[in-house]
């Protein structure tokens, strides 16, 4: 039976890695906040270790979904971290959207000491992951993958080596650009339709047969009109990602106008109070009085 660890039981990695044991496989895991690994273990009959070095120490693959690059950096780098416990051959998994920069480092130190390493940023938000339905977008070495897909199968739906190591971060950077504008989008849609009276219920049912239709629009439009953003990925998380993103593209060259505006306009939707709302709420800012800027 393979030896797994997960490290980071939040949202997402309490589900994910319950979907490990469910599996079989003989799944340890580890979080900062230890009251959360022990209510894991209750639920699924795993253990919990009290450090990432100690989790990792037999295990064949170690999972990891925290933060940002500076999380990622402590529970992989660390002292105690699970770079330190792993045995060569094993292979770490960062299931954390984070930079290319640091998925480069991590493997690059990780490869010095026999260790796979592959970065695999998920999309499908929480019912994804409780469902056991994420995507995963994946970069590192083919023979790595190849080992480890099988087992990230678990709580997934699609399974995808991009590229090289940083490939999963760069495709979850595309992702996330083609989110911000779709939603900035519909917002200005939603609200606009609205302000002329229509019957938005109508509207929908007839314009989401046609070009404008997506997932956005399908699961997000009643919740937007309604002023509910409650529904999932956090603007303060959506935030971190948008940064990491205009950091890349500033050495990448690449155009990113109407990205760069949406973080801005997030930003505002911060300044209201909707750092936990989802990322739907960029229609609340739009009921705010235009500033003269806007003009
Ligand atoms: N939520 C979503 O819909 C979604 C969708 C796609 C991708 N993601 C990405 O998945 C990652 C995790 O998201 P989440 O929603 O699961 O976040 P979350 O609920 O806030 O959980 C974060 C986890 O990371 C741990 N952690 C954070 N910093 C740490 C540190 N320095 N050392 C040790 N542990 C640390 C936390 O431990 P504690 O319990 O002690 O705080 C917690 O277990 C993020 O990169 C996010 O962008 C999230």
């Amino acid at each position: 039976m393979a030896k797994v660890a997960f490290l980071g039981l939040g949202v997402m990695g309490y589900p994910m890695a319950g979907y490990l044991a469910r599996a079989g496989l003989d799944t340890v895991v580890y979080n900062r906040t230890t009251a959360k690994a022990q209510a894991w273990a209750e639920e699924f009959g795993g253990r919990h270790a009290a450090t990432p070095e100690d989790a990792a120490r037999d295990a064949d693959i170690v999972f990891c979904c925290v933060g940002n690059d500076d999380d990622v950096r402590e529970v992989i780098l660390g002292d105690n971290g699970a770079l330190s416990g792993i045995a060569a051959g094993g292979i770490i998994v960062d299931h954390t959207t984070a930079s290319a920069t640091i998925a480069r480092e991590i493997h690059a130190l990780a490869k010095e000491r026999g260790v796979g390493f592959l970065d695999a940023p998920v999309s499908g938000g929480q019912a994804g992951a409780e469902n056991g339905q994420l995507t995963v977008m994946v970069g590192g070495d083919p023979e790595i993958f190849e080992r480890a897909k099988p087992v990230i199968d678990s709580y997934a739906k699609a399974v995808t080596l991009i590229g090289p190591v940083g490939s999963g971060q760069l495709a979850k950077m595309v992702n996330q650009i083609c989110i911000a504008g779709l939603v900035q989008g519909l917002a200005e849609g939603m609200n606009f339709g609205l302000k002329a009276g229509l019957d938005m219920e109508k509207v929908i049912d007839v314009i989401s047969k046609g070009a404008a239709q997506s997932w956005q629009m399908d699961n997000r439009w009643q919740t937007m009109v309604n002023g509910e953003f409650d529904f999932g990925f956090a603007v303060d998380w959506m935030r971190k990602d948008l940064g990491i993103t205009l950091a890349e593209a500033r050495s990448n060259g690449a155009r990113l106008d109407l990205t760069e505006l949406v973080d801005r306009y997030y930003a505002e939707v911060q300044a209201l109070g909707g750092n936990r709302w989802d990322t739907s709420s960029l229609i609340a800012r739009l009921e705010q009085p235009s500033r003269p800027q806007d003009d």
